[in-house]
């Protein structure tokens, strides 16, 4: 598709964790410029709740199991016509510390984090391919691109949806097909809610006084990218800014998030 003077309107928009959060504010930005929208989640009345006043089609499904993805992705398409845009937003987080986190956690976070976001995009990449258009977003965070304090098992899980989307974007863009990556800082939703009551002390310290951005602002970063074919999604300036320097002096952020989990 050319994102030159992309149009959202008739578009089918698959978005996985479309029930909460970021997904959710991105369903509501996308139905009211006239998108076509698939919302993905497990919870089927949460899931119902948002997908009903949007005009759109709820499908509770699991994105860990790859036969559940492909079917209800499939059904999807025949139903409402191939996909156009696939934002892959669901997931989970549980900080903690490395010594103390149990086996489990590591397992589920690589489970929904990249499996949940792998399994979307391959049920969704070859018909892009063979039709040359669409766009394929993940959402990665913070997290990926720098080591944080009590995030050994989410920030590794969203280091693996970098890299997929790193490599991706290499072998689909010739195909005509944009690949974006979105990095979100802390973002004031129901998962963020439900993480600081177990955020180890030397986590919210990194964090420092930076206070979380809406759901709303991420979606409308998302829907930016997508219209511009963006690699690289940032929803704040800072992040961006995190981003650059981490890449140009990994040294200086190890140094100041040293600095602040000895304070914290
Ligand atoms: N909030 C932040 O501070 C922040 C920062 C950086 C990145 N992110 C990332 O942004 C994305 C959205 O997060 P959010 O803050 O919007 O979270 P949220 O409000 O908790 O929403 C998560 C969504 O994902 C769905 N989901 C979770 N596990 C699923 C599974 N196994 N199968 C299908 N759907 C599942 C949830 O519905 P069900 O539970 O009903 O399935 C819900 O719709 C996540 O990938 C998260 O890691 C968030």
């Amino acid at each position: 598709m050319s994102t030159q003077d992309f149009d959202w309107h008739g578009r089918h928009v698959v978005i996985t964790g479309g029930s909460s959060g970021i997904g959710e504010a991105l369903a509501t930005a996308a139905a009211a410029r006239g998108a076509t929208l698939t919302l993905l989640a497990r919870g089927a009345d949460r899931l119902a709740a948002v997908a009903e006043p949007l005009g759109a089609t709820g499908v509770a499904c699991d994105v860990s199991d790859r036969d559940a993805v492909t079917g209800a992705l499939a059904t999807a398409a025949a139903d409402r016509g191939p996909v156009d845009v696939l934002v892959c937003s669901a997931g989970i987080t549980l900080p903690g510390r490395f010594l103390e986190a149990e086996d489990q956690t590591f397992r589920d976070m690589i489970d929904v984090d990249y499996y949940g976001t792998l399994w979307p995009v391959r049920a969704v990449a070859p018909s892009m391919v063979a039709r040359r258009t669409g766009s394929i977003i993940g959402v990665a965070s913070a997290a990926a691109l720098v080591g944080v304090y009590g995030y050994a098992a989410y920030g590794a899980a969203k280091f693996a949806v970098r890299g997929l989307f790193e490599t991706l974007r290499t072998e689909l863009v010739p195909h005509g097909v944009h690949v974006g990556c979105v990095y979100p800082p802390d973002v004031d939703t129901p998962m963020l809610a439900a993480e600081n009551l177990v955020k180890p002390a030397e986590t919210r310290a990194i964090a420092g006084s930076i206070k979380p951005i809406s759901a709303e602002q991420v979606a409308r970063a998302i829907m930016r990218g997508v219209e511009k074919g963006q690699a690289e999604i940032y929803a704040d300036a800072q992040t961006r800014a995190l981003a650059r320097t981490v890449a140009a002096a990994p040294g200086l952020y190890r140094k100041l998030f040293d600095q602040r989990v000895r304070k914290g």
